[in-house]
């Protein structure tokens, strides 16, 4: 029998500071993580400085959380994967100096992941009976990407969206409505009281590919019925706009998919990101997915937003297929998907 193969992965993309050891890309010995949010809080989204400053403050400590969680040393430890892009600069780079320098002290071999195919492999965790081919939905506060996963660590992008992210639009709408950062969540929470019929915003449309995405016209959508309102003297009731907003961005992201799912014949569908798990639209892709008789996989939501257990998963592919990255391994803000440094 192949033996077992540990990873210690760290990620560090964004405002979560994230370490954490799998086993054999399923298996989660530990799953540290220490979301910067409140900080950021106080200025309504993320301070990319502020980002970097706390990245370095807390790096060493969760580390080291996550192999006592685990029950390991890095005598232990097969590799250490690492998100390298896209993200940003600053944060990843804190990340990616970690992850160089525990590397060369273990001597142990590096592995640079992509953010995305963390969050898409996050279902490869929750789902031990998932493998590819499946189409994925990522939607997080940085990307929408409708993408086919042909084979592990093979991606073809079939739809992105051409302007604001899911997560981003959910976020500067709660922001319009007085709900304050970040978003998605409160939105979940509140729409939940409200009428996702009250208001009919624009699911939009855009030229080019049928399976593209558009936020900003539905976001300025809920600015233009608030100011309206506001001038008016008419009472704005959040809850009925926030349902009602969460309802516009189910409808385009689930009718996008499944058209993804026919349109390629493929009768597995997974969602990952931030945004899945918005619980509204996990309840809409259960019931459409069963509509047609396709099977339907989502990461638990503590996997779906940012964490470095999702990085040792999609790592694991990589280190079996032979994937290993030098001490020059340096950060890549836009990496594209697919893309290898
Ligand atoms: O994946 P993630 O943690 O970070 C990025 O890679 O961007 O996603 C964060 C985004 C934020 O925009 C946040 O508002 C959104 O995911 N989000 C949600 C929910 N939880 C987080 N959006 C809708 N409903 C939720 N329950
Ligand atoms: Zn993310």
């Amino acid at each position: 029998m192949a033996t077992d193969v540990k990873i210690l992965a760290i990620e560090s993309s964004c405002d979560e500071t994230a370490a954490a050891v799998v086993k054999n890309g399923r298996e989660v010995l530990s799953n540290v993580i220490y979301s910067q949010i409140d900080l950021h809080t106080l200025y309504g989204g993320v301070v990319p400085e502020i980002a970097s400053r706390k990245h370095i403050d807390k790096i060493n400590r969760v580390v080291e959380k996550a192999l006592e969680d685990a029950n390991l040393t890095l005598k232990d430890i097969d590799a250490v994967a690492v998100t390298y892009g896209p993200g940003l600069v600053g944060p990843l780079l804190v990340g990616v100096s970690a992850a160089k320098a525990i590397a060369y002290g273990a001597g142990l071999p590096i592995v640079g992941v992509h953010h995305i195919e963390g969050h898409i492999s996050a279902n490869y965790i929750t789902n031990p009976q998932l493998e590819p081919p499946f189409v994925c939905l990522v939607v997080s506060g940085g990307h929408t990407h409708l993408v086919k996963v042909s084979d592990y660590g093979e991606y073809e992008i079939l739809g992105k969206t051409s302007d604001d992210a899911a997560g981003e639009a959910f976020d500067k709408v709660a922001r319009a409505i007085g709900l304050g950062y970040p978003g998605g969540p409160k939105i979940d929470k509140v729409s939940k009281e409200g009428n996702p019929n009250a208001m009919k915003f624009p699911r939009a449309k855009v030229g080019g590919s049928e399976l593209d995405f558009s936020f900003s016209g539905m976001k300025s959508a809920v600015l233009n019925y608030l100011n309206t309102a506001r001038m008016n003297n008419e009472e704005i009731v959040q809850a009925d706009v926030a349902a009602s907003f969460q309802q516009a961005v189910i409808d385009v992201l689930v009718g996008h998919s499944m058209a993804a799912v026919d349109m390629y014949n493929i009768d597995k569908f997974a969602i990952a990101g931030g945004v899945a798990s918005n619980s509204g639209l996990r309840a809409a892709f259960e019931e459409a997915c069963k509509e047609k008789k396709v099977e339907f996989f989502r990461p638990e939501p503590i996997l779906c937003t940012d964490n470095a257990a999702m990085i040792g998963a999609a790592a694991y592919y990589e280190y079996v297929k032979g994937v290993r990255h030098g001490l020059d391994l340096n950060a890549i803000p836009n990496l594209k998907l697919g893309e290898k440094a």
